[in-house]
């Protein structure tokens, strides 16, 4: 069985900076990397930029700028920021990159050659916010208006090249038929089936009115719609079609991570396309939900708007990894979520309190009473100590289901209730006390042991989360995870006499802001 996984995030538009949507997505993905990475297997991790389209270029004229400009500009932020939250993407693909815009025209002479292109007209409906053609009875239901975004649609109508998408489209439904986990959640699924059931006409896939893009290689007049463009980018960025294929060889097919808005174009448009190449279909395409923030959809009017600048501000109080842990928990994967400064308050407390505090005080009690070296777990246990043995001997493989299941909220929450547990077995177990009597020595060297043992299980388990946090505590008990498997690491055990490090808060308590 192969050993690579390929996993990917859209391509953010580059006419803003990115917000929370934004990078809870690349989040959620980098946290799947990370588990899968932690695995042994071979990851590759795709993120990058979407740069063209007639949004670019609407916003790059209301900013006095030129599309390429704006483009860059925010590409830049977009990488940059990325690093700065210490995400690890393998790629950053940009589509105005020579290879993409190369790879692209390949693929539509492919598709070209295959005759799934011909020329007709357009006339209909456009949403440019999302870049989408919008049908008559979609259309008709929203007013005329864009789902999403809430303004007009525009109505278009020009000489346009068309993909048969309506040729694939049940080949297409077949595979989502025949593969429940190729749309995930299911409820999404369901909804790609009806709307494909409701009918599928052939794309518009060029735009001649348009110069911001790529052109089309059988008619450079026109440029390729964005969407085409965009989807590209999953194999574009592995080299498909160039004359070094050995990453798309080697690495496709993957998994796309995506929102909930742009499902149809990932689950019909990507994977026609797909078929019409004679390319392999993605392994998967989970849509996760959209934030909204205090209750309300986010909006800079409103005044609740999640910013670059407002995340930044959060991770430099209170570590990246308090955002990602915040972010990861507060909802289900693949649910709407709502951001609240009360919500992100209570899960840093519960990171410094239950995690935090566990690490510390087992930390502390060792280097108090066993000189800082783990001691021996007697053979004879008690049943609190066996009900802790039991859930740290359960987590790696609870953990690992929910990693599988994409259930990266349980994967977050799991640790943390070990880590709770553990206080409570400290709090019930009482070591302060049993240290004040020498015939409690061996029962003191128990409880100190199998503490230890819970809170660095969770500590490892919590790796893909708490990249930062997880390895600092883990590097207090001295452990050298380097080089091990999330399996070697959840089935180690802290042999007895094992030297732990200095202890130190890892949540430090944060003062509240001025402003
Ligand atoms: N460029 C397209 C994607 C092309 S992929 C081949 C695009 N870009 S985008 O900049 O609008 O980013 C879309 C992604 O950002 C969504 O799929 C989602 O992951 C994320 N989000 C943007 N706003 C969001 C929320 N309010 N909440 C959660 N995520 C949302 O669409």
């Amino acid at each position: 069985m192969s050993n690579t996984y390929y996993i990917t995030t859209p391509i953010y538009y580059t006419n803003g900076e990115p917000h929370l949507g934004h990078v809870y997505c690349t989040v959620c993905t980098d946290v799947l990397a990370r588990f899968h990475r932690l695995c042994g297997e071979d990851v590759h991790m795709l993120t990058g930029t979407d740069e063209h389209g007639i949004k670019m270029v609407k916003t790059a004229a209301a900013l006095n700028t030129e599309p390429a400009a704006l483009a860059h500009k925010n590409a830049m932020v977009f990488r940059d920021v990325w690093k700065e939250m210490g995400i690890i993407n393998d790629d950053f693909i940009r589509t105005t990159e020579p290879r993409h815009k190369l790879s692209v025209q390949e693929i539509i002479r492919r598709m070209v050659a295959r005759d799934d292109i011909y020329l007709s007209s357009y006339e209909g409906w456009y949403d440019e916010g999302q870049e989408e053609f919008v049908t008559e009875t979609e259309a008709k239901v929203n007013e005329y208006k864009s789902a999403i975004s809430g303004r007009p649609l525009l109505r278009y109508k020009e000489q346009s090249y068309f993909f048969r998408l309506s040729k694939y489209v049940p080949q297409v439904l077949k595979h989502i038929e025949n593969h429940p986990d190729f749309v995930q959640p299911e409820s999404r699924r369901n909804e790609v089936m009806s709307k494909i059931k409701a009918g599928v006409d052939d794309l518009s896939i060029s735009r001649a009115t348009l110069k911001w893009g790529i052109p089309l290689p059988n008619d450079p007049e026109h440029v390729v719609y964005v969407w085409i463009d965009a989807l590209s980018n999953y194999i574009t960025a592995l080299g498909f079609g160039s004359m070094d294929e050995t990453l798309y060889r080697k690495y496709w097919p993957g998994v796309h991570v995506i929102g909930k808005e742009i499902l149809w174009f990932h689950c019909v448009y990507w994977p026609a396309m797909l078929l019409s190449l004679g390319e392999p279909l993605p392994k998967g395409i989970f849509a996760h939900g959209w934030w909204t923030s205090e209750g309300k959809k986010m909006s800079k009017s409103m005044g609740n708007f999640v910013d670059l600048e407002r995340l930044r501000a959060i991770a430099k109080a209170y570590s990246n990894d308090a955002l990602r842990y915040y972010m990861v928990r507060a909802g289900n994967f693949g649910s709407d979520l709502d951001w609240t400064e009360i919500d992100f308050i209570k899960s840093f407390n519960e990171l410094a309190n239950v995690l935090g505090n566990g690490l510390n005080r087992t930390i502390k009690m060792i280097g108090k009473y066993r000189d800082g070296k783990v001691p021996l777990v007697q053979a004879e246990l008690e049943p609190i100590d066996r009900a802790l043995v039991e859930k740290m001997d359960a987590l790696g493989d609870a953990v690992r289901a929910a990693y599988l299941r994409y259930d990266l909220q349980a994967a977050a929450t799991l640790p943390l209730e070990l880590a709770r547990q553990t206080n409570g077995y400290i709090e019930s177990t009482e070591p302060f006390k049993l240290a004040k009597d020498p015939a409690k020595a061996q029962r003191l060297s128990t409880v100190l042991g199998l503490a230890a043992e819970a809170i660095a299980k969770a500590l490892m388990a919590l790796i893909p989360v708490l990249p930062e946090k997880a390895i600092e505590g883990l590097k207090q008990f001295n452990i050298d995870f380097a080089g091990k498997s999330f399996d070697e690491l959840m089935n180690a055990k802290l042999p007895a006499g094992h030297q732990l490090g200095d202890g130190k808060p890892l949540f430090p308590k944060v003062e509240p802001s001025k402003d």
